[in-house]
């Protein structure tokens, strides 16, 4: 039970970028989640039980038994913009407020964006490989030969905050741009068109869309099949969008060019003998489409300010839609 009046807060990861506890303090006792490892669901649980607040990171479940645990609950502060872990209907009717932080990770998804477009398409996953096994053995000219960004057409399905930043950074590649989808015509930045014209029409196709039943497998082998051979596929948004059987068999076939991925469906991918990691032209990355240390702080400030709004008796900075 708590040991003060004020309300309980409890974090669900150790050593948080940011130092979210810190904001926090004055406002609420703050529990912070003790192992290096993140909660089970049955830990996470426990560790709501007796709370007001709960700050959340990706993967943690928040469900019907999670909340009918914790009758105390009034606010989840999501320390991510993705809420695709929480059962929102639960949640509305336990009368529980979950927060986001939209507008403040868009810039840096969209250099990692960027960065998987280049290394997939410029095989630079399989250089870096080649070379920490010794095999730079000669300056061949057609060593590690790959297609260029500059100038390619990139589609952006989903233009909301983090497709717009990348459609900005494709100015200075000269790309040609089009998108599917978010409420913005694109204007002066790029044209909006249906989303089988942008698979059939892109070199390179980008995600940033939310994952909801709507964008489950949006990207299946149909969609697939309409991707030229030379494109490339790029997720930074979630792992359910795109369907990766089907991926995996367009790589090995030859019908895509190369893709990558900073999301899967079941993260984490602990296994090193993971077939996904063994996909030809497949760059895969652990999810950091966020993580610079100011990024990362300023998600868990923002989370933690989210908090503080909804138990001060005032309402949340930035309540997830719907
Ligand atoms: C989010 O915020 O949802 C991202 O996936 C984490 O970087």
């Amino acid at each position: 039970m708590p040991t003060t009046s004020l309300p309980r807060v409890a974090l669900s990861r150790r050593g948080l970028p940011g130092n979210p506890a810190a904001t926090l303090a004055p406002h609420a006792e703050v529990l912070e989640w003790p192992h290096e490892r993140p909660p089970g669901p049955a830990e996470l649980r426990e560790l709501a039980a007796d709370c007001d607040g709960l700050m959340c990171w990706i993967g943690d479940r928040i469900d019907a038994e999670l909340l009918a645990g914790a009758p105390r609950l009034r606010v989840v502060g999501l320390a991510s913009a993705g809420y695709d872990a929480v059962d929102l209907a639960a949640v509305r009717a336990a009368g529980v407020v979950v927060t986001n932080v939209p507008g403040v990770l868009h810039e840096t998804t969209a250099d990692l964006a960027f960065a998987l477009m280049l290394m997939a398409r410029r095989r630079l996953g399989a250089a870096v490989d080649a070379m920490r096994a010794g095999g730079w053995t000669d300056n061949r000219m057609d060593g590690f030969l790959g297609l260029d960004v500059t100038g390619a057409t990139l589609g952006i399905v989903g233009f909301g905050q983090i497709g717009q930043a990348v459609a900005r950074r494709a100015q200075g590649f000269g790309m040609r741009v089009i998108h599917h989808g978010g409420r913005s015509s694109g204007a002066g930045l790029s044209r909006r068109v249906d989303l089988d014209d942008l698979l059939q029409t892109a070199d390179v196709v980008t995600l940033h869309v939310p994952l909801t039943d709507e964008t489950r497998g949006l990207i299946g082998a149909r969609e697939l099949a309409l991707m030229k051979p030379t494109a490339t596929l790029i997720n930074t948004a979630r792992g359910g969008i795109v369907d990766e059987a089907a991926l995996a068999d367009a790589l090995r076939a030859g019908r895509l060019h190369s893709a990558g991925l900073d999301v899967m469906t079941d993260e984490p991918r602990r296994d090193p003998a993971d077939p996904l990691f063994g996909v030809p032209n497949l760059v895969v990355l652990p999810h950091v489409g966020s993580a610079t240390e100011a990024t990362r702080a300023r998600m868990t400030d923002h989370a933690a300010r989210n908090i503080i709004a909804v138990l001060s008796g005032g309402p949340a900075l930035t309540p997830v839609p719907g």
